[in-house]
């Protein structure tokens, strides 16, 4: 059965959710699942904005069939070539032979790549700031390098303000039944997956980011319809300043986070006392968590989140105990930047766990180490409580600077 949306009199969401899929990319848990949105527009001609992945790909056709009620595809966008959204375009060429592939000259090429059908005849191929005239919408195609792939643009439609914003703006999380941001509770119940989607898939590419929403900031935005997630047409600032903040690598919070390894239980120990001399002292918004139980994606969404960092863990056949080290290559891998920070390490016989995180911080850029390494052989002792509270004392002032 079709389940197309109304948008606009001529606009329409042909989208489909996916609540199966366990990893994103798979790698990303997503337990709240995905949607891949795609939407058609009926004008003089007809145009569909990306298609979806090939796992909704029976609900998606049917929609698609269903917006454009009985007239053939003229043409269709594609501002994104990952298989999340152009899985099913061998499909919708082979359903609507006429159908022109609009996309510049690195999309052409990616569709080649990926499938075997006669691209050329059916190209029409764009540049940066061109446009497309198809009755009473013009299309103006917005290169956006790198704000998932190199072939990337995003497509805004002059006519009603409508900027169709590939990944970016995108989250994780199915729809249900509401397709707007301003239908649902955002900011309590996917503000955490948005951050978690952007950080993760774009977190990485903030300059290239920065330079889309620079040319953003220039549109007459009414409407932002991206590829995954609620639509935006209210509060669209509030969402594309939390994007200017992820994306310049500032903290979105003044906040103390804790990520701790631990195999027998007395590194989380170190950290709990800490957290509690922190908390005496009159920190708030102190996070704890164990990275052996929680996904590296949302420690390193957390990371981007808070202001002031604890790392901590065991040394580990003289290297850090993998999933820390995991997370420490994770965020140097999405350009993790412009944070402070401290250490904990432990160790039984011969403690290089403190040595070797310090260095992989230091590789990255502009993080603040604002103490010395605090080390435990094996537990935590009272002479320590010093070293403890000096340590406690810089974390307060980070957070509260
Ligand atoms: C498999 C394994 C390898 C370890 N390798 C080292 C090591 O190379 N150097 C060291 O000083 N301690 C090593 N340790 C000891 C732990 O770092 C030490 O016991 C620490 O106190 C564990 O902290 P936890 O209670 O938070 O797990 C190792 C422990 C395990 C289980
Ligand atoms: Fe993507
Ligand atoms: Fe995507």
């Amino acid at each position: 059965m079709q389940n197309i949306r109304k948008i606009t009199e001529d606009v329409f969401y042909v989208g489909a959710s996916d609540r199966r899929l366990a990893l994103f990319e798979n790698i990303y848990p997503i337990e709240r699942g995905v949607s891949y949105n795609s939407y058609v527009v009926l004008d003089e001609k007809t145009v569909l904005l990306d298609t979806a992945d090939h796992s909704v790909s029976r609900e998606f056709l049917e929609n698609v069939e269903a917006a454009l009620s009985g007239r053939d595809l003229d043409y269709l966008v594609v501002n994104h070539m990952e298989p999340d959204h152009c899985s099913v375009i061998a499909e919708i060429v082979l359903r609507y032979p006429d159908v022109k592939i609009v996309g510049n000259q690195k999309t052409m090429q990616m569709i080649k790549q990926f499938y075997t059908f006669d691209v050329d005849s059916r190209a029409h191929v764009v540049k940066d700031g061109d446009t497309l005239t198809t009755g009473k919408h013009t299309f103006a195609f917005v290169f956006a390098p790198m704000v998932h792939w190199p072939e990337v643009m995003v497509t805004f439609d002059t006519s009603n303000g409508f900027l169709f914003s590939a990944d970016a703006f995108g989250t994780f999380g199915a729809l249900a039944g509401n397709i707007y941001a301003d239908e649902v509770e955002f900011e309590k119940e996917w503000l955490d997956d948005a951050r978690r989607y952007y950080i993760n898939i774009v977190g990485k590419y903030g300059v290239q980011v920065v330079n889309t929403l620079k040319k953003a900031a220039s549109l007459p935005i009414k409407m932002i319809l991206p590829l995954h997630g609620p639509i935006w047409r209210e509060n669209i600032g509030w969402f594309i300043s939390k994007y200017q903040t992820w994306a310049t690598y500032v903290s979105e919070e003044k906040g103390l986070l804790m990520v701790y390894s631990s195999i027998y239980g007395d590194t989380a120990n170190a950290v709990d006392v800490l957290a509690a001399k922190c908390a005496e002292k009159g920190v708030k918004n102190i996070h704890i968590y164990d990275a052996s139980k929680t996904d590296c994606s949302v420690l390193v969404s957390e990371c981007f989140r808070y202001s002031t960092i604890v790392f901590a863990s065991p040394t580990y056949n003289a290297e850090i105990f993998p999933k820390m080290e995991m997370l420490l290559t994770e965020l140097k891998a999405h350009a993790f930047q412009n944070r402070d920070a401290a250490v904990i390490e432990n160790g039984t016989w011969a403690l290089s766990a403190g040595k070797k995180m310090s260095e992989m911080l230091a590789s990255m850029k502009d993080i603040r180490v604002i103490a010395p390494v605090l080390s435990i052989k094996s537990s935590l002792k009272d002479e320590q409580m010093g070293d403890v509270e000096a340590l406690a004392d810089a974390l307060k002032k980070s957070v509260e600077a």
